[in-house]
């Protein structure tokens, strides 16, 4: 079959991955053990049987309850180690991770084990794999303000080892212009800007984290379709949607892959790209996304080019880099 093989093979940027979603169900486990810290589930069995969602919010539960088992540095580089050699096998060279480090600081541990711990990761997938990699910290949009400014106050010792910012956690219920203060703190010391909208919540969140946090790149924006005039802003400023088909699959955002609007994205000429989200719960990395999406929709090999390109050119990484990949 020449469209899975060339799928598979051709070079990629992944720009939307939560690196606490890429702990696998035996990784869980081992650290569970070797840190002492109980798991309300007895097996890697019965843990992978709990993964079976209905919306954001019962993903989340579990989520976070699984990333309650890092506690050393070594745990986070461990984590990060094993996605980035996934991501080299799927042939990613350049990797944007997402983290969430009040998911951990609320637990007491350490804002430098955290970003130091995934930081060595990154560093080695550079100098081992020749997989490009850097870090984007993502606010919690169900916690409050405050603790999200507390948050950067946090991670400013070790601002040269992330490259932006994110907003994730349960969208409807918390827009944009919760945060629109952080974001702009967030602009003027230089970061890059993203947030998650339009994946459960309605169009007029990525209006908004548009227009008031002023973010470069929409996580998801899947509901973007329901409004012409927000597709227009899109394709008229080229702004990415780091889309997800398989998450979107696993959280009900459609019902069957084969429904999925990444072909009326791509047709309104939106820079669509291609991403895993939480590749250990939703079923699959970055070339599984490819390929049950392409099986699904009938997707062509000009799209996957296009995909692929539209990842380097929404990829944050500097303009030397992105003309050597054209
Ligand atoms: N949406 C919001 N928050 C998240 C997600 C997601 O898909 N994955 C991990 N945190
Ligand atoms: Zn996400």
């Amino acid at each position: 079959e020449r469209l899975p093989e060339l799928l598979r093979a051709m070079p990629k940027a992944e720009l939307h991955m939560h690196i606490e979603g890429s702990l696998e169900p035996e990784l869980i486990f081992a650290m569970s053990q070797r840190n002492g810290v109980a798991i309300p589930y007895a097996s890697v069995e019965e843990l992978r049987q709990a993964y079976a969602f209905t919306n954001l919010q019962s993903f989340l539960d579990i989520y976070y309850a699984g990333a309650s088992v890092l506690i050393t540095q070594q745990d986070f580089h461990d984590m990060a180690w094993a996605y980035l050699q996934k991501a080299k096998a799927d042939n990613v060279v350049h990797a944007e991770l997402f983290f969430d480090p009040q998911t951990h600081t609320a637990r007491g541990v350490a804002m430098q084990v955290v970003i130091e711990g995934l930081h060595s990761a990154c560093v080695r997938a550079g100098t081992e794999l020749g997989v490009d990699a850097s870090l984007i910290l993502c606010f919690l949009r169900h916690l409050s303000e405050e603790d999200a400014f507390a948050t950067l106050e946090q991670a400013l010792p070790f601002r040269d080892k992330f490259i932006g910012v994110g907003l994730d956690s349960s969208e409807v219920g918390h827009p944009p212009e919760k945060f629109a203060r952080v974001f702009a703190r967030c602009r003027e010391l230089g970061l890059h800007l993203v947030a998650h909208a339009g994946e459960e919540g309605p169009p007029e969140y990525v209006w908004t984290a548009l227009d008031l946090l002023k973010v470069e790149r929409v996580d998801h924006g899947v509901q973007s379709s329901k409004d012409p005039q927000l597709m227009q802003r899109l394709a008229r400023d080229r702004i990415p949607l780091t889309v997800c088909p398989l998450s979107n699959l696993k959280l009900c955002v459609f019902p069957s892959l084969d429904q999925h609007n990444i072909r009326a994205l791509l047709d309104a000429g939106l820079v669509v790209t291609v991403n895993s989200d939480d590749p250990a719960y939703f079923g699959g990395y970055v070339n599984d996304n490819f390929l049950q999406t392409f099986a699904a929709t009938g997707l062509t090999a000009a799209q996957a080019y296009t995909l692929a390109a539209n990842s380097f050119e929404a990829s944050f990484a500097d303009a030397g880099q992105k003309k050597r990949w054209r």
